[in-house]
């Protein structure tokens, strides 16, 4: 492929000097970005995104896990462009436009009719964040206002707002904003392991007997359970085994409790279904989406209920029944033509079997690169999810500064790929149409950088 520069050299440096200058990027440590050597990506292809001076990088990251078609698909520009000639944006606080009903019914369809009401937002957080609201003032317009609590699922992120983060693990990420947050009550996620279908180790006995005890006990005084279902992205790919998701509805519908599924990753594809609860044949209270949504094009995201939800919210203005939340950008046009084109072209991907044969590969290949490698410590894929964790050769870990991760995620650039760490492990998450050659690329690209960096980070 010719390596065309896609700008000279000198502006490719006036623009690294500006962005040295002005930016501050989201969940980056500054001081090691501007220690590093910078990547400016300015165009994309397919499954491919490209630099500044022409060379190309597999988006093993899907650009944070939104990626569903490629980069510059014909068809989502097309959707795009044809909404961009009728109007860039409307709001829908009091107001309409035809592609936001358009989208939400095709949304409604992802649960046979049973979730038909969609309250539109921007992002992964708000998707949640909305869910968490409905589900309190729900509870207070039906007489319920004793039902306050949260349960949550060990590990879960649910995004960045004091909400989520309430209800999201307290790691590294959100311990600061400890004193600012609500308390959420947890269980215990399951233990589950696999990859290419092999399961290394199966256990959800633990995790669905803490949350019986917690429902016995506290159901009561609980509005709702929430996790992100069979995996769980930002703990590292921590997967949960068939039947799990069925077990927790039925647990949660038996003490009267909303389940709130967090799908703002696992949606549109990324589990081989259109949705994992799908996939797992579970119809939640509310189901929130967001990155996949609009393919990784623009900002759009989605939560979704009952009609039954939707009606306690009904009522005269004095009533106090108006949900009081919304976005300048919620349900943006341009976001739902795309989402609407995204979706007319998954249903058939995922039919064709395309993506099951994609993730079985991926699979594959990670076991062919991974097993028995002496600096691999696990190991684990479940459809175009997977994530693969470091350790020295000499056993124990390495310091939290060594940033193993990291290293292999820069030295994977050298090798035609974009990726990202997390601690000491490297996620994989390509596009979901990723053919099959990129699948193979992608393993190879990290399994050179690992071989490459790790044995400089031996312990002496
Ligand atoms: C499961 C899950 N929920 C919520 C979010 C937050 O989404 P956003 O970054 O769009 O706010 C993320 C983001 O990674 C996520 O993985």
């Amino acid at each position: 492929m010719a390596n065309a520069p896609a700008t000279d050299a000198s502006s490719v440096d006036a623009l690294d000097a500006s962005d040295r200058r002005h930016s501050w990027h989201p969940f980056t440590q500054m001081r090691e970005y501007l220690d590093h050597p910078r990547l400016h990506l300015v165009r994309g292809e397919g499954s491919w995104l490209i630099d500044g001076e022409g060379r190309r990088y597999l988006d093993g990251n899907a650009s944070v896990w939104t990626n569903v078609h490629g980069h510059n698909d014909p068809d989502l520009n097309r959707a795009l462009t044809a909404q961009l000639g009728k109007v860039a944006h409307v709001t829908l606080l009091g107001l309409n436009h035809p592609v936001a009903t358009e989208l939400a019914e095709d949304l409604a369809g992802l649960t046979g009719g049973a979730l038909s009401r969609c309250f539109f937002t921007d992002n992964g957080s708000h998707a949640v964040e909305v869910a968490l609201k409905l589900s309190f003032q729900h509870r207070q317009l039906t007489g319920q206002a004793a039902k306050r609590g949260v349960i949550a699922m060990e590990g879960g992120y649910h995004g960045d707002t004091f909400g989520t983060m309430s209800v999201g693990g307290r790691t590294e990420f959100h311990r600061r904003f400890e004193p600012w947050l609500f308390a959420a009550k947890t269980f215990p996620a399951p233990v589950h392991s696999e990859c290419a279908g092999k399961v290394v180790r199966s256990d959800a006995s633990a995790s669905l007997a803490a949350l019986e005890s917690l429902l016995v006990r506290d159901g009561a005084s609980t509005a709702c359970v929430i996790l992100e279902p069979l995996v769980q992205g930002a703990a590292g790919m921590v997967q949960q085994p068939p039947g799990f998701l069925r077990s927790v509805a039925e647990l949660c519908r038996r003490h009267g409790v909303h389940l709130i599924l967090d799908e703002v990753f696992t949606g549109f594809g990324r589990t081989g279904a259109l949705t994992a609860a799908e996939r797992e044949g579970v119809v939640p209270d509310f189901l929130c989406l967001a990155k996949g949504l609009a393919a990784g094009y623009l900002p759009l995201a989605a939560t979704l209920t009952s009609e039954k939800i939707h009606g306690a919210f009904l009522g005269t203005f004095s009533d106090g029944r108006t949900f009081f939340h919304g976005h300048t950008f919620s349900g943006n046009p341009l976001a739902c033509a795309v989402a609407r084109e995204s979706l007319r072209k998954l249903r058939p991907m995922l039919a064709s079997g395309q993506v099951a044969e994609r993730a079985a590969l991926l699979g594959r290949e990670m076991e062919d690169a991974f097993s028995g490698h002496p600096r691999v410590r696990t190991f684990r894929q479940l459809g175009l999810t997977g994530s693969v964790e470091f350790k020295p050769a000499a056993g124990g870990g390495w310091p939290t500064d060594a940033r193993a991760g990291f290293q292999v995620a820069l030295a994977a650039r050298r090798h035609g790929l974009v990726i990202r760490p997390l601690g000491d492990s490297i996620l994989f998450v390509p596009p979901i149409a990723i053919q099959a050659d990129e699948v193979k690329h992608l393993v190879r690209a990290v399994r050179l950088a690992m071989d490459e960096t790790l044995p400089s980070l031996e312990p002496d």
